[in-house]
């Protein structure tokens, strides 16, 4: 099948939108026609590394019409703005998560993709639905093999200690110190993990943090919470930005359902109703070193290609980065919070949440634009 390559444009080009460049230029499957920075120095090694012709300092980027999708790598912080000016150029969007760092820019985003049109194909750079064993068990437990699901923990356990020095020439700030969320940035790729395999939402959170492991971090460094789904199945997410330790041999990852269980990448599955105590099994599927960027970048761009949604279209990153952040508020209130949830147009606005039920929400999966639920934002 001949594949047009895909015009992209890539704003920050810090880590992350490096390793996503490297990406695109080995996918054979776009071209990256432009690049955007702040930093003008890192502009130049791009240019010359990669031979990226455009090269963009300010907004001008967003109005350049070669440009079809634009990949957003600027800071947790700092994503609403591009992203606001891609979508408003009708631009594609690939974001890195987590799609803001607050509330109020969740639903602004949110509100500028139901604006926009509805062909742009937006995805939320949730990238652990593209680790083969995490896809693997998403698959089994869409089959039904876990049977209902009711309890669920996923950790974002990560020595991010040397992000103490990562201070940003232009601005001389470090947003990894002063704005990060360790329930957000980190946690709410567990978050998401542990929503795309029960196909449900959370609809409540409480929880609770200290600041003790890196004391350098303006916010908590370990924070921890409990979301309840909203037909009463329960998750906990721990993020922890300190521990002393290389990272850990495999994301920690625990799924209760009625007819089997799911430890790290290991599986026990019932064989009858009867059946109460199965062995576990390697899920089956090789684990994969580093980070899925290829295959998360390739179905952005086959979905812009074949005009079909992304694996973790904005509605559903949206859902898991709102969570996390709804759970910050309820630490620092110290209450519960309700968490209103995004839902895929086609199923309508006015149905309750309890009107989902698995099926529906994981047909959701496959609607690229959004509508917000009708529930109550606090
Ligand atoms: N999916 C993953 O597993 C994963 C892994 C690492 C980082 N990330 C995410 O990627 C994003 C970037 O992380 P990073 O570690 O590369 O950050 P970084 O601070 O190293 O790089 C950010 C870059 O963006 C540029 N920038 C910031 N604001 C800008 C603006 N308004 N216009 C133009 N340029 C701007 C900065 O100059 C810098 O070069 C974050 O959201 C982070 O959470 C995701």
């Amino acid at each position: 099948m001949s594949f047009k390559p895909v015009r992209v444009g890539i704003v920050g080009l810090g880590h992350n939108g490096l390793a996503h460049l490297r990406e695109h230029v080995s996918s054979g499957m776009s071209e990256v026609v432009a690049v955007c920075d702040r930093n003008r120095d890192v502009l130049q090694k791009v240019s010359v590394e990669f031979g990226v012709r455009k090269l963009y300092s300010d907004d001008r980027f967003f109005d350049d019409p070669d440009i079809e999708a634009v990949s957003i790598n600027t800071g947790d912080n700092d994503h609403k703005a591009p992203f606001l000016k891609a979508v408003r150029a009708g631009k594609h969007v690939l974001v890195e998560k987590p799609l803001a760092n607050s509330e109020a820019d969740v639903h602004e985003m949110v509100a500028a993709v139901e604006q926009a049109d509805p062909k742009l194909k937006i995805q939320v750079g949730y990238i652990l639905r593209f680790n083969p064993v995490f896809a693997e068990i998403h698959r089994l437990a869409a089959e039904g093999a876990l049977g209902n699901i009711y309890y669920l923990e996923g950790d974002y356990i990560h020595n991010l200690l040397s992000q103490a020095k990562q201070t940003d020439p232009v601005t001389g700030k470090n947003w990894y110190l002063d704005e990060e969320l360790p329930l957000v940035g980190g946690g709410s790729h567990p978050l998401d993990l542990l929503r795309w395999i029960s196909g449900k939402d959370v609809t409540r959170v409480c929880g609770c943090a200290n600041h003790v492991a890196f004391p350098e971090m303006k916010n908590d460094d370990c924070q921890v919470c409990l979301f309840q789904f909203e037909d009463g199945t329960i998750a906990k997410v721990a993020a922890l930005y300190g521990p002393r330790c290389t990272m850990l041999p495999f994301y920690n990852l625990r799924v209760y359902g009625t007819a089997g269980t799911v430890e790290r990448d290991t599986i026990a599955l019932s064989s009858s109703p009867e059946d109460h105590h199965p062995p576990f099994q390697s899920v089956g599927v090789d684990r994969v070193k580093g980070h899925p960027y290829l295959p998360e970048i390739q179905d952005w761009l086959t979905a812009i290609r074949e005009d079909r949604p992304p694996r973790c279209p904005l509605h559903d990153g949206a859902n898991s980065t709102l969570a996390t952040l709804a759970a910050v508020r309820a630490i620092r209130d110290r209450t519960e919070v309700a968490v209103p949830v995004f839902r895929a147009r086609r199923f309508g606005v006015a149905a309750d949440s309890a009107r989902f039920g698995l099926a529906a929400v994981r047909s959701a999966e496959d609607a690229d634009d959004v509508e917000r639920h009708a529930g109550q934002f606090q």
